[in-house]
């Protein structure tokens, strides 16, 4: 046991330094980004099975603990969540417990809640600004861009 645990470190410890010397950051990042998208459509397509043949119903009547999200078919709701966990850069684990996700135990899950009400704040305070284009509005995107932290200064 003792044996095959250091095996186990010394492959891993090899395998990170040949991958170190072999990959790009580019590729290491395509890599990730990849692994991400692969687990999130493994949870995507547990959910549009979940959700089979009440796609169209109101997405509260179909979920269990939605606080913010509300008047919009069920299966939108799968649209935001891929398009959350994109503009984060994560996948789904991130803010959920994956074996049940009305479960509010991730503090990210918490924050994610109190950015959409933000948001929802921004939007009114800029639909109330003259001179702006017919509907302007923020999203997510517009500040995560992918990542977790928004930046401060153009890359
Ligand atoms: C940035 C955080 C975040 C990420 C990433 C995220 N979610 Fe969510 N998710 C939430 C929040 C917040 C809610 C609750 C919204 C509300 O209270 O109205 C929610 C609600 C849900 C619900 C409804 C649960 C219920 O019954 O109440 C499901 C299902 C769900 N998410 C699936 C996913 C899947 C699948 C992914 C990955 C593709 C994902 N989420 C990624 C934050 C996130
Ligand atoms: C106006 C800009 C802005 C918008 C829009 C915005 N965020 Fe954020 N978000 C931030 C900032 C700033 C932080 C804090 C980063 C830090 O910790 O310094 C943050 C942090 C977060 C975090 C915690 C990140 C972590 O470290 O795990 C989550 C989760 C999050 N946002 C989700 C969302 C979601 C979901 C939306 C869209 C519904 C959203 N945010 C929209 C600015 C924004």
């Amino acid at each position: 046991m003792k044996f095959l645990s250091i095996l186990s470190i010394l492959t891993a410890l090899a395998f990170s330094v040949t991958s170190f010397m072999n990959g790009s950051p580019e590729k290491t990042r395509q890599a990730l980004s990849d692994s991400l998208e692969m687990d999130r459509e493994k949870y995507i397509s547990l959910l549009k099975e979940r959700i089979k043949g009440n796609e169209k119903k109101p997405v509260d009547s179909v979920f269990q603990n939605l606080q913010v999200l509300s008047g919009f078919p069920a299966e939108n709701l799968i649209f935001a969540m891929k398009a959350w966990s994109i503009g984060l850069g994560v996948s789904c684990s991130h803010c959920h417990n994956t074996i049940d996700f009305s479960l509010d135990e991730k503090n990210k899950k918490r924050i994610a809640r109190e950015m959409v009400v933000m948001g929802n704040a921004i939007n009114e305070k800029l639909s109330t600004m003259d001179g702006l284009s017919k509907r302007p509005v923020i999203n997510c995107i517009t500040c995560h861009r992918g990542e977790l932290k928004p930046a401060l200064r153009i890359k």
